[in-house]
């Protein structure tokens, strides 16, 4: 992310006109979005949170990698909202007829689609759009290879501060493919920028991240060191699309026997540490299956955070818009 990508992400007024990654954006900013979102969220069987912020809006939601909860909640949030969604097929869409991703959004763009929610494989590909876009127009970066994750960050954050709101004491391991993971890299900005007492990221040798990229953060390669008291534990799953060359990747049952969070590996842990995992989970390889079911687990909490931080990000981008 360059300096100006980052400029890039504001308006003349200093308003939030896309959402491209975390990185430098200031705490003051991140704990608004997550006041917001907090105040979507309703009670367990409750119904969820509407309003009519972004109606006579347009959101689509152009994923060009596989995606379960950000594509459903993106498509949720901006329903919850008022606006209507599009959900592009990109399997049967131009694309793959060889149409270009900016012929794509300029055609979105004629149908007056407000914001655009994108996922891709490569790299750059949300600020390069970002930059080509209509004033009226804002990108939402859903997943940028292995850059860049923004909403899944916040929401990383958002269950993190509901379990203990004192980040600057507090111990957050990530275990798992660091150095393939937007969703590690999101939520090491995210947490950085909140002061976070101590951030430990913990791969195989093998997977472990580029040191340059989390500055701040204590790389090991073994969970004795990484989970000792811990407060929060998160599992990644190993990005098999991203690795061109496995050697050196442990098989499943080294894994698991290594990395794997289970209810033995959380002793290490402080007792009252909560379990965390972005999904989509690989039961008995990263995680145990019975503890990602037991109440150390916030999986499901992060999913239903998952949907308030978008509508949070979708109704402060809609507010901006509206005094374009
Ligand atoms: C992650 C992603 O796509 O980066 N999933 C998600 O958005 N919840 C993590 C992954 O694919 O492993």
């Amino acid at each position: 992310m360059e300096q100006d990508d980052t400029k890039l992400q504001f308006d003349p007024n200093g308003n939030l006109r896309h959402l491209l990654s975390l990185k430098n954006l200031d705490s003051s900013l991140l704990t608004e979005l997550l006041d917001e979102a907090e105040g979507f969220l309703t009670a367990p069987g409750a119904l969820p949170t509407r309003s009519r912020s972004l109606a006579g809006r347009t959101v689509g939601n152009l994923f060009f990698e596989p995606s379960t909860r950000t594509r459903a909640s993106f498509d949720l949030a901006g329903r919850r909202l008022g606006a209507d969604v599009l959900n592009l097929d990109v399997n049967t869409s131009s694309r793959k007829k060889g149409e270009s991703i900016l012929d794509t959004i300029y055609t979105l763009e004629a149908m007056q689609v407000d914001i655009m929610v994108i996922r891709d494989a490569s790299d750059g590909v949300p600020a390069y759009i970002a930059r080509h876009v209509e004033d009226h127009v804002s990108i939402l970066n859903a997943g940028e290879s292995d850059v860049s994750h923004p909403t899944q960050g916040l929401l990383d954050l958002l269950t993190i501060r509901q379990h203990n709101a004192d980040f600057k004491n507090m111990a957050v391991a990530i275990v798992g493919d660091i150095q393939h993971s937007r969703v590690a890299m999101s939520a090491s900005q995210a947490l950085q920028t909140m002061g976070i007492g101590e951030l430990r990221l913990i791969s195989p040798p093998a997977l472990a991240p580029d040191a340059d990229k989390f500055p701040g953060a204590t790389i090991v390669d073994n969970i004795t060191d990484g989970f000792r008291d811990a407060d929060v534990v998160m599992a990644l799953r190993i990005q098999r699309e991203r690795i061109g060359n496995l050697d050196g990747i442990p098989g499943i049952d080294e894994y698991f026997a290594n990395y794997g969070v289970s209810h033995e590996s959380m002793k290490l842990a402080k007792p009252d540490a909560i379990v965390m995992h972005p999904g989509p989970m690989n039961r008995g390889i990263e995680i145990e299956g019975a503890l990602a079911d037991s109440p150390r687990s916030v999986i499901t909490k992060q999913v239903t955070n998952g949907v308030a931080v978008r509508m949070a990000v979708l109704d402060r981008i809609g507010k901006v818009m509206s005094t374009r």
